[in-house]
Order: C-alpha cells, then structure tokens, then sequence
C-alpha cells in the first residue's frame, strides 16, 4: 500500500482478478480499475505502471474498449495482454488487422532472445494462451517485435525507450512458471517494483490505518459469523483498538454441530476478545415454524438478525464503527463482458441498512485482499489453520440446506449427518481442496430395514463441490470408498435417518445451496 500500486485497466476479460492475484502473488500490490473510469481515476492512483488487459472483442466494433491516448504521456511502463498488446501498438501507430473472430489457443511461441520481457526465460520456444483476434500487422518504427507464432508474425513486441509492451497471448493463464516469469520480468527488471505485498506487512499497515479511522475512543462493533473473512477482520481489528472492539454472535438456530461452542471458545476464551453471544434460536425457530418458501425463509432470517444484532449492538454505549468483512471481489467494479458500459457493484451488506439506521461507520479492513490473501494474514495473525481454511457456511446456514418447513427434529438429524460427512472429509485429506461440503435433509421419509423391522425415516443429501469462488461448481468425484463409509457412519448412527444421496448436479444449472 505505501508503495505505489501497479494498475490493471480492465478492458473487459475473464482473466482480470486471476492477473491481479498473480501479481499479488509475487508480492507486488496492484489494483484493477475498468477502463470505463476514464484517465482521472488512472491518474489518480498515481500507478508504478499500467497493464491494459486482454478483452474478447475487435478494436473495429462500435464503442470498442479503450484508453485514452494520454495514458502514454503518463511515461510509465506498460503492458499490454492480448486485446491490450493490439490497442497499445494501434494507439502508436501499428496497422492492425481487425477480425471479428475470437479464439484462444494453447500454442508454442518462438520468442527472441535479448528481449527484456523474456529475461526470466532461457530457450527460444515458450507455450502459452494466444489470443487470435485483431492481428498487429506492421509495429510502429521504434518497436521490436520478439516473438511469433506458426500464425502471428508478432505475437509479442517490446519498446524499451518508451516502456510500452505487448503479448498477443496471457501469460497469467499459466500453469508451468513461464508466465510467471515474464510478469515478473515486467514487474521487477522493467517497472521497478518491490516485493513488498506481504501478510506481515499488510498487518502493520491496516492496524495503523484502523487506529487511525478509529481514534482513541470510539467502540467498534462487528457481527462475528465464524467465518474466515468477519474473523480474520475482527482479529485484524483487535489487534488495533482491543478491548474497544465488541463482537457479537448471534446464533440462529441454523447453525452447525459444535458451531457456537467452537467460536466462542476461539474467540473470547483463546483470542480475548469481548463476544457477546446471543441465542435467538427460539426466537428464529418461532418465526420460521411453518414456512416452505425458500425466499420467505431468507427473508425472515435476514430481517430476524439486523433486529437482533441492532438490540444487542444498542447495550454497547459509544459504538460509532462496524467492521465488516468486505474482500477485494465484492467491491471490484467489474466491466461487463457485453460491453455493458457501466460498471456494476457488488457490495455486501450483510447487515442490512444498520450502519445508516445506528449511524455506525463501516471499517472493513480487508477490503483490498482476496480470499487467500484474506488466508494469509489469518495465519499471520495467529489463527489456528482449521478457522483460517474453513469452507464457506451461508448467512442463512442451515435454513438453505432443509428443504420446506424448518423443524427441530429435521435440524438435529441434519447436524449430525453434516458432522460425520466433514468428520470423514477431513480424515480422508478433502476439506481443503473442495470448495464446500456439506449434508442438506430432505422434505422426505423413506422406507428402510433393519433386521426384521421396518423403518421409515429421513433421507439426507451429501453435497460437495470444488470450484474458485462460488459462481460456478462441480460436482466432487469423491471416491467410492469414502462415500460408503460416509453413509454407512450416517444410516447407523444418525437416529432418524435411514437413506443417504449423493448429489451429482454441477452449478449452473444447479445452485450449490439446495435453497
Ligand atoms: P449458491 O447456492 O447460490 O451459492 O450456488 C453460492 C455460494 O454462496 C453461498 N451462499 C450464501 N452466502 N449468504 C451468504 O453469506 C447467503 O444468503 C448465501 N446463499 C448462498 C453458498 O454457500 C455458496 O458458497
């Protein structure tokens, strides 16, 4: 953060946060602005250099992508990926050839030796994700082109007294190292940068930055759910206005088997910090009795938590900050990938609109981390790696994962299933490399038998899914072995439960929560 960041404009590709995260990676800090921000707000950054981003569309269409020339009189080093490398030599006055189509290969690139981009690189061949779209035909006199593929003559071009770059292919999209090594080729030999971006570091910096948002009084509230991002900012927090700091827990009803116990024994008994726990379960339980529709029941437990929280946050006198575990993907304005001009926000407002009804000012000190970023400083800070890699629970917990009224005895069976399932996810070495995993009940008894007796009882789902973050999942291929034994320890042990499924839709078409 005290260094001034490398700029990724947007030009509108899929890539763009897997390219932030790979600079991130090499310990750089940069942030990702949308071209539609114009050059007021490139400018603004005062950025160590640019990279232009690829984006999967023609220079030629209407209202096509692009920067304002003046981005170049900036003086400082550029790079431009794919659609970006084409905009750059165009906008110095390369004869581009425009093409409508737009395909993606995996290709072998021959690459000039001598070039400073590829001084990471030893050899002349490389493979990367060419982009064939427009084709850079002719380089404006002072640019070198430095490599080629069996179709592009330049397929990468370099202009050292100008600090302009360009690769017509995506070396972020790469699995063996030789992509890593011409970003930071970029980074380090051309643009200067430091590997600065640390968890340690970053801790430094946004405890000073709490503090003095905070200032030496204020109390600060913040709804712990037991997840990563809320625990890991209030522990951040803590760490800067400690006992200043009021978390409060409230617990639904919905919540996990052991859940409340585990957070409040982390939290107030390991780390120290005030928690107020709060058992509204009667309360949401009450409200939920007899209610099928998935969104009714969002609703009334999405309403029942601000009444909640806001009541318990209303005892802690002098409360003007609320933490809230807002990451860098909520409030990246992303460019729509349909050339929709203007950006769109996503914002979390887990907490309704409590900040303005309390007058509470939001402190959310993650807000520039990615989710492993957001890892990264939890285990800086000292928390135990069970907390800091925990799957992702959803706000309405297990009120999304029982189908049609929520009733107690469906809950209790539903905790304990889930219980066995991760019990044995973790045992198997799964849990961290499956996005969730989880048991949902069904609105449903079945007929089963147990010696001479005929039983009729619940059946449960088991669901578990990989993926990146949510928008889309597949389905896990757990292996056999560990699915038998999964519903072998349920159907025996769980009373009430006499049949277990696994779930094999992957998300779209399906949503990950059954609700
Ligand atoms: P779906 O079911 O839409 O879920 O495929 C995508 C991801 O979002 C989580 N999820 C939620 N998280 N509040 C949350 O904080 C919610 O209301 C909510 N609904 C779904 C879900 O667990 C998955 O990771």
């Amino acid at each position: 953060m005290s260094e001034a960041p490398i700029l990724i404009v947007d030009l509108g590709n899929p890539y763009t946060q897997l390219l932030a995260r790979r600079i991130r990676e090499a310990n750089v800090y940069c942030e990702i602005v949308p071209y539609t921000a114009g050059l007021e707000a490139i400018e603004a950054r005062e950025p160590k250099a640019l990279i232009l981003s690829g984006s999967a569309g023609s220079l030629d269409e209407e209202d096509a992508p692009a920067v304002a020339p003046a981005i170049l009189e900036l003086a400082i080093p550029t790079l431009g990926i794919g659609y970006g490398a084409t905009l750059l030599a165009n906008m110095l006055g390369g004869t581009i050839t425009r093409s409508m189509k737009f395909e993606l290969h995996q290709k072998p690139i021959s690459i000039r030796s001598g070039a400073r981009l590829f001084s990471r690189l030893s050899g002349e061949s490389i493979e990367g994700l060419v982009a064939y779209a427009d084709r850079i035909d002719r380089l404006p006199e002072t640019m070198r082109a430095i490599a080629s593929t069996d179709r592009v003559e330049i397929a990468a071009f370099e202009d050292t007294d100008l600090q302009v770059y360009g690769v017509a292919f995506h070396p972020e999209v790469d699995a063996d190292g030789v992509g890593r090594a011409i970003l930071e080729a970029f980074l380090f030999e051309i643009a200067g940068a430091s590997p600065t971006w640390t968890p340690g570091s970053f801790v430094d910096e946004a405890v000073d930055a709490i503090r003095a948002q905070v200032g030496e009084e204020a109390k600060v509230l913040c709804a712990l759910s037991g997840g990563v991002d809320s625990g890991v900012a209030a522990k951040l927090v803590h760490r800067a206005v400690g006992d200043r700091l009021t978390c409060i827990f409230v617990d639904n009803g919905l919540l996990r088997k052991g859940e409340a116990e585990k957070v409040i024994e982390q939290f107030r008994d390991h780390f120290h910090i005030n928690l107020v726990h709060v058992d509204a379960s009667e309360e949401f339980l009450h409200e939920l009795a007899g209610v099928a529709d998935p969104e009714m029941k969002r609703k009334i437990i999405g309403r029942l938590f601000i009444e909640v929280f806001e009541r318990e946050a209303r005892r802690v006198e002098g409360a003007r900050f609320l933490v809230q575990g807002t990451v860098y993907p909520d409030i990246i304005e992303s460019v729509s990938l349909r050339r929709g001009k203007k950006g769109v926000i996503k914002s979390h407002h887990n907490v309704g609109g409590l900040p303005e009804r309390m007058n509470l000012e939001l402190v959310e000190p993650l807000r520039l981390l990615f989710k492993d970023e957001v890892r990264a400083v939890g285990l800086e800070l000292g928390m135990p790696r069970e907390l800091v890699f925990r799957q992702p629970f959803p706000g309405p917990g297990l009120g999304v994962r029982s189908p049609g009224p929520i009733e107690r005895e469906k809950l209790d069976i539903l905790r304990e299933a889930d219980a066995i399932f991760i019990e044995e996810i973790k045992a198997a070495g799964f849990y961290e490399e499956l996005w969730q995993s989880f048991a949902v009940i069904l609105p449903v008894k079945t007929v089963g038998a147990v010696g001479e007796e005929r039983t009729y009882e619940y059946a449960v789902a088991l669901r578990a899914v990989t993926g990146r973050d949510g928008m889309t999942a597949d389905w896990a291929r757990l292996p056999y072995d560990l699915l038998a034994k999964v519903s072998n320890r349920i159907i025996n042990e769980v009373k009430g439960c006499n049949r277990v499924c696994y779930d094999i839709s992957s998300k779209p078409p399906a949503t990950i929560e059954w609700e």
